[in-house]
Parts: structure tokens; sequence; C-alpha cells
């Protein structure tokens, strides 16, 4: 099978009801991603940003994958599909991906805030303050905030190198380092987009841009990539 290697952004979540982030003049849900996004803001005002991930984790849970999230998942009839996602919803895994690797972690987790790689499931849509870690400290969400180390970027960079389709869904490109993954793709490596407004993306060899939103997206890039597996 060929290996299709798909990055995703909050664009493929719109059509679910949640909010992207540079599209609503850089306030998210009404909130500076410094106030709520950042380990300082943690520092400060915990409290703060243990509410707005409660707020975030209850909108999500309370969202449906689209249409875009269930063709991907068909996609690995055909394909040996990896998604890498800088979303931290649940919505591809909701809707069946059985590969999905979470850059900027996954809210329905927490963390200890003494070691990153001490993990929870979180039961329901509540991370209370005075939860704590095996070690004694506060749980957070296991969300990657700004000026914080992305732990799968390595991992994500060896997918790309192997991908033989790279799709592209709803992100800006604008953060780093996930942005950068997109130069570990092979040039010959065939690569789509698909989002509504013109990301940039300069120098990119063998590519194609979908100028729709991502159900629709989907549907022509499903069509075009059925054609290109393996058995036909
Ligand atoms: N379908 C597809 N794409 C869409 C849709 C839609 N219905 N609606 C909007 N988009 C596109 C926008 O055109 C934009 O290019 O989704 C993209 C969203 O970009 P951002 O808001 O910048 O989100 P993203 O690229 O995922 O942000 C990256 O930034 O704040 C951090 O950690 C956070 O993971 C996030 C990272």
């Amino acid at each position: 099978m060929k290996k299709l290697v798909v990055l995703t952004g909050a664009g493929i979540s719109a059509e679910s009801g949640l909010k992207t982030f540079r599209d609503s003049d850089g306030l998210w849900e009404g909130y500076n991603v410094e106030d709520v996004a950042t380990p300082e803001a943690w520092r400060r005002d915990p409290e703060l940003v243990q509410d707005f991930y409660n707020m975030r984790r209850h909108d999500i849970l309370a969202a449906k994958p689209n249409e875009a999230h269930r063709l991907l998942k068909r996609l690995e009839d055909f394909f040996e599909t990896v998604i890498i996602t800088q979303n931290i919803d649940n919505l591809h895994e909701r809707a069946g991906s059985s590969n999905v690797l979470h850059l900027h972690g996954i809210i329905t987790k927490a963390q200890s805030s003494l070691d990153p790689t001490l993990l929870y499931e979180i039961e329901g849509s509540d991370l209370p303050m005075g939860l704590k870690c095996d070690r004694g400290s506060q749980l957070r969400p296991h969300v990657v905030w700004f000026g914080e180390e992305v732990p799968m970027i390595p991992v994500a960079a060896r997918e790309c190198m192997d991908a033989d389709i790279f799709l592209i869904i709803g992100t800006s490109l604008q953060v780093y380092p996930a942005a950068g993954l997109v130069g570990y793709v092979p040039a010959r490596t065939p690569k789509i987009i698909v989002d509504p407004s013109g990301v940039q993306v300069s120098g990119l060899a063998e590519l194609t841009y979908i100028r729709k939103k991502a159900t629709q997206g989907m549907r022509e890039v499903y069509e075009m990539l059925t054609n290109l597996r393996d058995d036909k």
C-alpha cells in the first residue's frame, strides 16, 4: 500500500463547530493566547488556564466529527494512512482513524506539571484544581503551550520523509515547528492542500491547491486518491 501522510489543523474541525485560531482577529474564543496558552500564564493564573481548557474540552466533547474526518478514516482502506494533527481535539479518533499523532497534545488527557511524560485520561469534561499526579504536583491539560518543546516533531518528521502522498487540511502553516514538517516531504511526492484561504507555501513542487472547505475539498480528494491507489 502507498503511504498517505496527512497534516491537519484547526480548519478541519471548523465545520464541526470548533473555532480556528487565526480566523478571529488573533483572539481565541475571546482570549489572548498569551493569557491562556503559555507556561507564564499557568504560573500567573492557573485557575484561569484550567477554566479555559475545561470550556474547550466541554465544546470538543459536544462536537462531532464531520465528513472530512470520516473520509480520512475511509482512506485507510486504500492507503497506509498516518494523520499528524496540530489539533487538541479527538475528532480524528472519534471518526475511527487508527494512526493519529498529536503534535500539540490532546485535551482529553492531563499531564503532571512536573513531568510532561506523566499522563492521565480525564474523566468527563472537567480537570479540577487540586487533582494531583502520582508525584504530588497539580495536573494540567496535556497541551503543548507556546514556548514549550514539541516532542513529537522527530517522529512526525520521519513519517513525512516516507510519504508517497502528502495532504494538508485546514492549517495556516504559521506555527513552527509544525509548519516546517512540509520541508521533510520528498520533492517528488504529490502534495495536496485543502483550505478555503490562500495559505502561503512557496517553493513546493508537485502541489495541488483545493481552495475549499474541508468537507467539500475532502470529497474531491477522496475521488482523486482512490484513483491513485495501488490496486487500480
Ligand atoms: N475547512 C478547511 N479549512 C478551514 C476552514 C474549513 N471549513 N475554515 C477555516 N479554515 C482554514 C483557514 O483558512 C486557516 O488557513 O483553517 C486554517 C486555520 O488556521 P489557524 O487558525 O492558524 O489554525 P492552525 O494552523 O491549526 O494553528 C496551528 O497554532 O495556536 C496554535 O497550537 C495552536 O495547533 C494550533 C496552531
